[in-house]
């Protein structure tokens, strides 16, 4: 099996992360926006995630465009005595198809550990949606050559206890902390190189043709002018983008990058 095979079977997920920005208004223009704008044909699967606040007005807003809702976060419980969470029941009841888990965001700021993040995807993925589960490394931990063990740390933890078929519906992805808000994406061949090392763990825990058609998303600085260069590795099956996905402009921009 060649990567351009396995790669061609694989549909490209551009994602926006719109993290916390924007009231339930401007999420609600920025989705008119991108109704006119979004290229006609795409191969691209595309997916909006704003704040819980907009995800109602958002979901009403998308109506008639094949566009996706996600949240960015979620608790793994689905009710009870939880004050301040949101669970997985209300994410499916507001419409929303993905979640974004483990976002570095949440781990760095809000001390969610992989355990964590591995029940958040099981949770989501037993609510009939699929988690976006995010890995990557931090600038020490890539110099001291230890990116990918941390990446295949955070992955294990996050995939343990999944059966084959709830692993059928998760999307992983790989976002180098340094490349975060800092306008430094990795180089596309070292982003190929740590999607490959994801896609080859995969392989070991729930086999090649799992791993085969897994979405391997990268994130960290995705902007219209290193989108093609990301999306054209074999091994990157699309994008979940911070900043450029918060003006219709450029998040179009990669969306079309994605063929
Ligand atoms: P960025 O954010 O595109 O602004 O770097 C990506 C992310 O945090 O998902």
């Amino acid at each position: 099996m060649t990567p351009n095979v396995m790669g061609a079977q694989r549909r490209p997920l551009i994602a926006g992360n719109w993290k916390l920005f924007k009231t339930v208004a401007e999420s609600c223009a920025l989705v008119q926006e991108l109704k006119a704008q979004l290229p006609a044909v795409t191969r691209a699967e595309v997916v909006v995630a704003p704040v819980f606040t907009a995800l109602a007005s958002v979901r009403a807003a998308l109506a008639g465009s094949s566009v996706r809702l996600s949240a960015q976060n979620v608790y793994w419980e689905a009710q009870g005595a939880f004050t301040g969470e949101v669970g997985p029941l209300q994410l499916r009841d507001v419409g929303c198809d993905y979640v974004i888990v483990g976002h570095s965001e949440r781990r760095q700021l809000f001390g969610e550990s992989d355990a964590d993040v591995g029940r958040k995807a099981r949770a989501v993925l037993a609510h009939g949606m699929a988690p976006i589960v995010c890995v990557g490394e931090t600038l020490a931990e890539r110099e001291a050559g230890k990116a990918e063990a941390v990446v295949v740390r955070q992955l294990v933890a996050a995939l343990a206890g999944m059966t084959d078929a709830e692993f059928a519906n998760a999307v992983v992805a790989y976002e180098p902390i340094w490349a975060i808000g800092t306008g430094k994406n990795a180089a596309p061949s070292d982003a190929q190189h740590m999607h490959a090392a994801i896609r080859g763990c995969v392989a070991s825990a729930h086999g090649q043709s799992r791993a085969a058609s897994l979405r391997v998303l990268y994130g960290g600085s995705v902007k219209p002018d290193n989108a093609a260069a990301l999306l054209g590795q074999s091994d990157v099956d699309g994008a979940l983008v911070g900043g450029a996905s918060l003006a219709a402009g450029s998040f179009c921009a990669i969306v079309a990058a994605a063929g």
